[in-house]
This record gives C-alpha cells, sequence and structure tokens, in this order.
C-alpha cells in the first residue's frame, strides 16, 4: 500500500487570444468548414501571439490552477510540464515556468511524451506524493504548436492549436475520498513513424538542408493514427478500470485527449459509455497536444460539468506512440 494518496487540489487553463476558424482555414487550403467539422468536430483553434511561448501559457494557466487550489506560488515543491514544443530544448520550459512563479530551487522537468505527455506527468506526479517525497506539484500540459504546422498541408493544419492547462497535485488528507486510484502507461515505439516532428534534434539539426525537406513541419499518417488511437485509449481505459474494480457505469465523466470527436466517439462506443457524459472541448480549440485533458478537465470543472466526489476517467495518446490512463475521484 503506498503511504499517500494524492489529490487534485485545483485546476486552471489557458487559450490565447487570436483564433483561428474553420473559415480562415478555407482561405490558406483546400477544404470547408463543414469537411472539417463532420470529420473532426474542430470549428476553431487558438493560437499564441508572437512573443507569446509555452511556458508563458503554462504560466497563465498555473496562476488559474493556483486560485482554484487556494495556494501560493512558493508552496510548490516541484514542477512537471509536459510539453513536445518547448520555448526551445534547452534550459527546459520548466525552468523557464519556475522563474517566472517568482520561485528558486525547486525541481522542474519537461516531459516529453506528445499528447500523452499530461498523463505521464500526472503519472510521475501521483508516484511522488505516494513516496510521500513531496506534498504539493504543479503538473502542466503546454503547447505552442502552430510553429510546427505547415499551413499548407490541409490534414495537418485543421486539427492543431495552442493551449495550456495546469494541476495541483497535492497530497490528499487520509479520510479524503477524493484522490487519484492510479495511473497507466504505455508506449509503443515500433508505431513512431505514424507521426513525426523530425527536425530540432541531432539527427536532422536546424540548417537550411533540414528546412528544405521539410522537417521542420509534423508529419502524420492519419488514418493509421486515427485506429490506433481508438485501440490505445480504450485498451488502457479498460486496465484503469480493471485495476481499481470499477464498472464503467460508475465513471461520471470521460475525459480523453482531444484530437477529433469521432476518435472519442469510437472510445466512448467500445464501452457503450454514453456520449453525453464524454467531455469534450474539441470544437473551441482543436488537438493541442499535452495541454488537451488538462484543458478539457479544468473547463468541464469551471461549467459545472466536474464536480467534487465524481469518479472521472482521463485518457490519451501520443506519437511514439504514447498512450496512457488516470482513474480518479475529483
Ligand atoms: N479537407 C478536405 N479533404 C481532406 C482534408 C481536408 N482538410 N484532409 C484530407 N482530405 C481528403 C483526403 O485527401 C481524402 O481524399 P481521397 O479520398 O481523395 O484520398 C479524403 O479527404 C478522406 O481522407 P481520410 O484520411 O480517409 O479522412 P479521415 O476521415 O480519416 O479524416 C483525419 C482525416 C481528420 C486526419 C483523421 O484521419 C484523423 O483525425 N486522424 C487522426 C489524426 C490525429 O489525431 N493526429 C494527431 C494524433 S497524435 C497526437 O495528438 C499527438
Amino acid at each position: 500500500m503506498p503511504m499517500y494518496r494524492a489529490r487534485i487540489a485545483g485546476t486552471g487553463s489557458y487559450l490565447p487570444e487570436k483564433v483561428l476558424t474553420n473559415f480562415d482555414i478555407e482561405k490558406l487550403v483546400d477544404t470547408t468548414d463543414q469537411w472539417i467539422r463532420e470529420r473532426t468536430g474542430i470549428e476553431r483553434r487558438h493560437i499564441a501571439a508572437d512573443g507569446e511561448f509555452t511556458s508563458d501559457l503554462a504560466f497563465q494557466a498555473t496562476k488559474k490552477a493556483l486560485l482554484a487550489a487556494k495556494m501560493n506560488a512558493d508552496e510548490i515543491e516541484f514542477i512537471i510540464l509536459a510539453t513536445v514544443t518547448p520555448d526551445q530544448p534547452m534550459p527546459n520550459t520548466a525552468c523557464i515556468l519556475q522563474t517566472k512563479l517568482g520561485l528558486a530551487g525547486i525541481p522542474a522537468i519537461d516531459v516529453s511524451a506528445a499528447c500523452s505527455g499530461f498523463i505521464y506527468a500526472l503519472s510521475i506526479a501521483d508516484q511522488f506524493i505516494r513516496t510521500g517525497m513531496y506534498k504539493n506539484i504543479l503538473v502542466v500540459g503546454a503547447e505552442t504548436i502552430h510553429p510546427f504546422v505547415n499551413y499548407k498541408d490541409r490534414e495537418i493544419c485543421i486539427l492543431f492549436g495552442d493551449a495550456a492547462g495546469a494541476f495541483i497535485v497535492s497530497r490528499a488528507a487520509p479520510d479524503d475520498p477524493n484522490t487519484i486510484y492510479s495511473t497507466h502507461l504505455r508506449a509503443e515505439g515500433s508505431l513512431g513513424d505514424l507521426f513525426v516532428l523530425a527536425g530540432g534534434g541531432c539527427r536532422h539539426p536546424i540548417n537550411q538542408e533540414s528546412i528544405e525537406q521539410g522537417h521542420g513541419y509534423m508529419k502524420m499518417k492519419g488514418r493509421e493514427i486515427f485506429k490506433n488511437a481508438v485501440r490505445t485509449m480504450s485498451s488502457a481505459c479498460q486496465l484503469a478500470l480493471e485495476t481499481n474494480k470499477v464498472g464503467i457505469d460508475q465513471v461520471d465523466w470521460l475525459v480523453p485527449h482531444q484530437a477529433n470527436w469521432r476518435i472519442m466517439e469510437a472510445v466512448a462506443n467500445h464501452f457503450n459509455f454514453p456520449k453525453e457524459k464524454v467531455v469534450s472541448v474539441v470544437h473551441e480549440m482543436g488537438n493541442t497536444s499535452a495541454a488537451t485533458v488538462p484543458v478539457a478537465f479544468d473547463m468541464a470543472v469551471k461549467d459545472g460539468r466536474i464536480q467534487r466526489g465524481q469518479t472521472i476517467l482521463l485518457t490519451a495518446f501520443g506519437a511514439g506512440l504514447t498512450s496512457g490512463s488516470a482513474l480518479l475521484r475529483y
């Protein structure tokens, strides 16, 4: 048995002001608002302003999460920030966020697991709370993904947007029933070529040649990703339910990675789970990678759908292919 349990003390999210609608995208590539809505459920995405970076988005979301948790920044003991679009490769974005929060000394790491990054980060936080090492951990999913989108590629540019979501994960009181029950992580590296951003690493460093070859943009095999998304998120959810001996009928809300409404719908159908109980904000922001789960969760808390004491199932998949789930009582 773990020594301690973790609880979600507060959540926050931030979407940049600038909006790119389907009608705006109609002007960029050969597509229509109707096609995008019918195939993905997306209506608009938010795009970070010039000079606004992943750490800025993360900072805004964190301020709101601290407010919700009724905590001061100096109570945070560890920062875990999930992103594949850091401000820069080094120093990491978590360290930049630490400075923006006016903190010093506490550990700060980035987690790179693409769209599953937040679930990975939450799982790491949960382990540190369980062992008793920390009492309050800031877990963030933040992405400024638009610089890596080719706005001439109609399969990609309709999907992605920028956002950040944050959870304050804290040690629960011994009699508190509202805790994280379990987290589950998985990866299938052999399927890595289904979704790739090749530029910027040591294999394709930033130079004229790699820019000309398009390595600075995300490339994806959409249909294959779709099938694997449904398979991996369904199996991650199954594992979470079986581990905790919780029936799907006991789950109040499913908060899946927001890539495409049809993917979320297929996961719900797999379990015969009512679609009204799937939290979807994909129409408002598109796929914001590691930010989707905490943003969707926070929006559902703020609009009153998710309430204290409810059982929530989180799941995500992403490039890698990575996937994961978390079952918790909020
Ligand atoms: N507008 C109009 N037509 C389009 C567009 C577009 N934006 N994009 C593709 N098409 C065309 C295709 O060229 C194809 O034409 P063809 O039949 O003449 O060849 C036709 O529409 C159908 O294409 P499909 O690929 O079968 O369309 P599908 O219904 O699968 O939808 C989509 C495509 C939206 C990309 C879907 O496959 C999808 O959402 N996949 C998952 C993508 C994803 O979530 N990626 C990231 C996940 S991982 C992560 O989040 C880190």
